[in-house]
């Protein structure tokens, strides 16, 4: 673990939290290539949609929303999508198999290059790992290297699958989970 950055799951009373991190992430300046959401999008919603996504994320085997916390501050989060077989993903594309996904990686700029991103990414693996699924993707924008170079660290590997999605030209990566 890094020092002094403790991952946990959120608690579905701290909406407000998870309200405020995601406007920051989809404010951050490279927005475009990495949220498919705006800030507009997200201030437009009210308490009710903020207090369902936080219980949701809280809770339960089909979401897992994970924070990263530093001296109390949320500095980074990322979230685990489980996703049923003969369901639609996000984008569009049909899921023909049970199969997890992160999305909504963020790490607040004062806090990057720290291992945060490990720490989280490690913490979305256990949770994954935990309920017998084998394997956690994403999707990554072609043009967000950064990001790319930050997964591959983390055990990513680009799967060969690329698609378009409305933020433009992204590739899915995988990393294999040990069977728990
Ligand atoms: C993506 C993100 C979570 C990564 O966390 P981070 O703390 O910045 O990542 P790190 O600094 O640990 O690692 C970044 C890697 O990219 C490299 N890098 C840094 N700047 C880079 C750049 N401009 N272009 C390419 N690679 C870059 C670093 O050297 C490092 O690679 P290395 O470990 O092989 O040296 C964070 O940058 C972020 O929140 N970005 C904005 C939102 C975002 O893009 N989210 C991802 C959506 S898919």
């Amino acid at each position: 673990m890094t020092e002094g950055i403790e991952v946990r799951r959120v608690r579905a009373d701290e909406w407000e939290r998870v309200r405020d991190l995601r406007i920051a992430a989809v404010t951050d300046p490279n927005a475009a290539i990495a949220f498919l959401t705006t800030p507009e999008q997200e201030r437009a919603h009210d308490e009710a949609h903020w207090r369902k996504r936080a219980a949701d994320a809280a809770s339960g085997d089909a979401t897992a929303q994970l924070i990263a916390e530093a001296e109390g501050d949320w500095v980074g989060t990322a979230t685990v999508l489980v996703r049923p077989a003969g369901t639609t993903d996000h984008t569009g594309r049909t899921v023909y198999h049970r199969r997890a996904d992160v999305v909504g990686v963020f790490v607040r700029a004062d806090h990057r290059g720290q291992g945060v991103i490990d720490a989280l990414l490690d913490a979305a693996a256990g949770w994954t790992a935990s309920l017998g699924l084998t394997r956690l993707t994403l999707d990554v924008h072609t043009q967000n290297t950064r990001a790319q170079a930050a997964y591959r660290r983390c055990g990513f590997v680009p799967t060969g699958v690329t698609f378009t999605s409305t933020i433009g030209p992204e590739l899915e990566m995988a990393r294999s989970l040990s069977p728990q």
